[in-house]
């Protein structure tokens, strides 16, 4: 596995001792858990500057650290990733930042990690690239290493092809993309794009097998799309203990035993929508349609990125909406919004989904959002409900939730408000059909799909022999 960030990320106290703590974001909870059970490596960054770190294992999983000086961080991870493609690639709702000594860090880190993997790989291993961070890896690993089997997996949105033509470096990325034998996305609309873009940029020819193939330099690159998931079952499992249950009721204890708990978890990420949703909270307090010793809203953020001036901004303007509604609302002890700036650990992370009514998850555009995923999973008695933007991966699979366009203030709003008022046939009818679709369609189905589909000799390994039927069978309470 190669990906920009280990799983786990290397915490340097003041007086010098390292431990490590979990990384953030969707990648790791969906990759971590499957590459621990195949006894893989893992090639990344440990999370902090211009520090040493030696191969080490870690809970079964191999580690291969990738140094990056504190500038490389500032213009590979912080300027091209992050301020460049990530906004690019998510519809450009902020505006992306050209910069040629950007582009030039990119390449040089992509270099460094394509060299490390050359290095350690066995002959004819199967080494699976992943994300926006580390695009042009597939084909300079190629060109180091032609005996492997190289994969490829974006975990965000691949952009309309309009938006991605802007790129002054397009065609590198493409080529990069090409030297991978499969490029695997979300959804077919990325699919759809990158193909297109291949031939466009790269003469690639397409031709018309099942899942998507293109021919380019003499060779057949598969492009397909694979929906990321979650592990559904363990998560399923967490939130039936007796721990978790116990931890939720008295989470709503604590917030004054209301009538309903609305829930928020995100990284806190401008592509989230977590300021359209406390707009659209404040307009139906303000409206008298819910009240604030009714209902109650939890906002979780993960910090992120924090020093990219895009999510410094964004960090004042949600603590100040937090504040407006508090200062309007709040009775002494009883803020309407409670708003955590910090990790959670996973049980009480499923405390939190087992708490909530109504989970709102809104982004402005996101490759897929496992959150949506987790808070169905965590619904075993059926009861909740899900507001899901139409822009996310998920959206395709998770029909039954109530799908929300999250530009619209007065649509988003309106949603709430229905998901806050559904009647509990109707809820349970929906939930009952998420969890099917979530309890069926794990990540561990999904990686066995892209690694069968790679080529991988033992990708089933470990398949669960029932065919998936005892997950279905959860998803049918
Ligand atoms: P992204 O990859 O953009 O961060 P996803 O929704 O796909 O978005 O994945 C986010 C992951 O991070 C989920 O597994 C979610 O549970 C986790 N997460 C988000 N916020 C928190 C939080 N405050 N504490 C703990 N985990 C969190
Ligand atoms: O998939 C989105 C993603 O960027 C992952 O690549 C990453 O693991 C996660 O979000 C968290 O972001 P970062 O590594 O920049 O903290």
């Amino acid at each position: 596995m190669v990906a920009n960030r280990l799983p786990v990320d290397l915490v340097v106290s003041p007086d010098g001792t390292r431990t490590w703590k979990q990384s953030p974001g969707g990648l790791v909870t969906a990759l971590e858990p499957m590459l621990r059970s195949r006894e893989g490596a893992w090639v990344g960054w440990p999370g902090v500057p211009d520090t040493d770190v030696e191969p080490l294992e870690n809970d079964g999983l191999l580690l291969h650290p990738v140094r990056l000086a504190a500038d490389e961080v500032a213009d590979y991870y912080e300027g091209f990733s992050n301020a460049t493609l990530w906004p690019l690639y998510h519809d450009v709702v902020e505006r992306p930042v050209y910069d040629r000594n950007w582009w030039n860090a990119y390449v040089r880190i992509n270099e460094r990690f394509a060299d490390e993997v050359a290095k350690i790989a066995a002959p004819g291993a199967c080494v699976w690239v992943q994300d926006y961070q580390l695009q042009l890896v597939p084909a300079m690993l190629r060109e180091l290493r032609p005996d492997l089997r190289i994969g490829f997996f974006l975990h965000i949105p691949f952009p309309p092809t309009e938006l991605f033509m802007q790129l002054p470096w397009r065609t590198q990325i493409v080529q990069g993309l090409l030297g991978a034998d499969l490029v695997g996305f979300h959804t077919p609309g990325g699919v759809r794009n990158f193909r297109w873009l291949t031939a466009r940029l790269a003469g690639a020819q397409s031709t018309s097998g099942g899942r998507g193939e293109v021919r380019y330099g003499g060779r057949t690159i598969t492009v397909g799309a694979f929906p990321i998931s979650i592990d559904s079952g363990s998560l399923d499992r967490l939130s039936r203990s007796r721990a978790v249950r116990e931890r939720a009721a008295q989470i709503r204890a604590e917030l004054g035993s209301p009538k309903r708990v609305v829930l928020g978890v995100d990284r806190l990420d401008y592509t989230k929508g977590i300021n359209q949703r406390l707009v659209a909270f404040h307009e139906l307090l303000t409206a008298g349609r819910i009240s604030a010793e009714d209902t109650v809203m939890i906002q979780l953020a993960t910090p992120s990125r924090e020093r990219v001036e895009h999510y410094q901004r964004l960090r004042a303007d949600i603590e100040q909406t937090v504040g407006r509604i508090n200062g309007e609302f709040a009775r002494v002890g009883y803020p309407p919004v409670h708003y955590l700036h910090r990790s959670l650990p996973r049980d009480e992370l499923a405390a939190f989904f087992v708490a909530a009514d109504v989970m709102l998850v809104t982004p402005l555009r996101d490759g897929m959002n496992l959150v949506a995923k987790e808070y169905v999973a965590c619904r075993n008695d059926l009861s909740g409900a899900l507001v899901l933007s139409e822009f996310t991966g998920a959206a395709i699979e998770l029909k039954e939730s109530f799908l929300v366009n999250p530009h619209d203030v007065d649509g988003l709003g309106n949603t709430l408000f229905e998901a806050l008022t559904v009647d509990s046939e109707d809820g349970r009818r929906r939930m009952r059909a998420l969890r099917r679709q979530v309890l069926t369609h794990d990540v561990d189905r999904w990686a066995r799909s892209f690694l069968s589909t790679l080529g991988m000799p033992d990708a089933t390994a470990g398949e669960n022999h029932d065919g998936g039927q005892s997950a279905a069978r959860a998803g049918h309470n």
